[in-house]
């Protein structure tokens, strides 16, 4: 048996609405697993050494849902657009570059470098319609000791020619190259969204997926001239939703299927979500800065469904989780004061669990220190907050997420590996 003990103030989700604190506790990682937190060092793992982070913050690592690699660069720039007119002045054009290998070196190095001293643990990454730039970010993944779903892009239609790919036969060739390949690093099938891919492309990936058993992410619902534009381009679909599932896309059958924005979801495409397993990637930044509107989280939580949360840089100006917490506290605070009281606005303790167990639904058993989950943790210094009263435990966890940043993580373990 290999492992170690973190010995701390150990904060995890009991449930969506609870964070649950244990003081000066042991927690256990056994070959990557974890095996609980116990206020008294368990005889089975006595023999364990114990790393003394005694006053320190333990948390799981934090899921980023819904992140795209190749607009790490333009990232924080250019937000006085909608949806469908950012994407022709800002993502294509940067995309676009990703054909040139030095760029995405350049480019991709960057974008891992910085998730890797993030608060996330893993990822649901975009890339470009470019097989070898994708392939390329997925051997810097791995090496990041990250966990995480690397898609390459599809699209066909609708958007500028250099971006056009002429059928799925470059999807097929990475995943020939790429499923299986890492231990931490794997493929999943990204149609860009229903607007920029053909009915062919569609049917194509959708029969891949299932080929290579490979999961499925997109977009969807995100914006009202978006869901327009995708009833009249798929006129006898009942929604958004049933556009992906009539190309069997949206997670029927044990396909496990992500879904990034569901702003506008209606009560059926809540269902066909709920009846398929689909996780939603709520990406709260992202929703204001295009100006989309701000997604019902609590209808969707209280009606069963599962959701995480997500930065989704470029929409999102930045990597941070601990901004998308605060950022999906706060737009729910104003959709609840100024469109509908109906749906309470998210909790610190909620958007915590969002951010952790919520989004690691996506990966497995992970996002809480539950015997038997895999053992992702940061732990967190919060000594550069100064405060002159006593606060507790909780209120220490709060006050990180809103003041601190990457700088507060002084270790970040992956299924318990240390990468700092
Ligand atoms: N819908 C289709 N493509 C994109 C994208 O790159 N970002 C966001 N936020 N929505 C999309
Ligand atoms: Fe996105």
């Amino acid at each position: 048996m290999s492992g170690f003990v973190l010995k701390g103030h150990i904060c995890h989700s009991a449930d969506k609405d609870r964070i649950e604190i244990l003081e000066d506790h042991y927690l256990i990682c056994e070959d990557g697993i974890c095996r609980g937190a116990f206020a008294v060092l368990p005889e089975a793992y006595a023999s364990l050494p114990v790393q003394d982070m005694s006053g320190k913050l333990i948390i799981p690592g934090l899921s980023d849902l819904h992140i795209h690699a190749s607009q790490f660069g333009y990232r924080g720039l250019g937000m006085d657009m909608e949806l469908l007119e950012w994407l022709e002045h800002h993502a294509f054009p940067e995309e676009r570059k990703f054909a040139d290998l030095d760029y995405a070196e350049l480019a991709y190095g960057q974008f891992v470098r910085h998730l890797r001293r993030s608060e996330t643990t893993r990822a649901c990454i975009f890339t470009t319609i470019h097989r070898e730039a994708t392939e390329l970010l997925m051997e810097k993944m791995e090496e990041s000791g990250l966990v995480s779903y690397v898609g390459k892009v599809n699209m066909d239609r609708h958007c500028p020619e250099f971006l056009q790919e002429k059928d799925e036969s470059e999807t097929r060739l990475w995943l020939e190259h790429t499923a299986g390949k890492y231990q931490n690093t794997k493929p999943i099938i990204t149609p860009r969204f229903i607007p920029s891919c053909t009915d062919g492309l569609l049917y194509a990936i959708g029969r891949l997926s299932r080929e290579y058993d490979v999961p499925v992410q997109s977009h969807v619902s995100e914006n009202l001239s978006e869901i327009q534009w995708v009833k009249e381009l798929v006129p006898d679909a009942v929604n958004y939703g049933d556009a992906y599932a009539k190309f069997d896309l949206f997670g029927k059958d044990g396909q496990k299927c992500l879904m990034s924005h569901c702003v506008y979801s209606d009560e059926r495409e809540m269902a066909m979500m709920k009846e398929n397993g689909v996780v939603i990637a709520h990406s709260p930044e992202s929703n204001m800065n295009v100006a989309s509107g701000v997604a019902p989280i609590n209808r969707y939580l209280d009606y069963g469904l599962r959701v995480g949360l997500a930065t989704d840089v470029a929409g999102g100006s930045h990597e941070s989780m601990f901004r998308a917490m605060i950022h999906a506290i706060q737009s729910s605070k104003l959709r609840w004061r100024l469109l509908d009281q109906s749906v309470a606005p998210l909790t610190f303790d909620t958007a915590f669990y969002l951010a952790t167990r919520g989004g690691g639904v996506f990966f497995g058993k992970v996002g809480a220190f539950e015997d038997g989950f895999e053992f992702d943790a940061l732990v967190l210094d919060d000594a550069n907050l100064d405060h002159p009263q006593q606060i507790t435990t909780h209120e220490r966890l709060e006050r990180i997420v809103y003041l601190g940043d990457e700088r507060n993580i002084i270790h970040k373990y992956v299924r318990g590996v240390g990468l700092f």
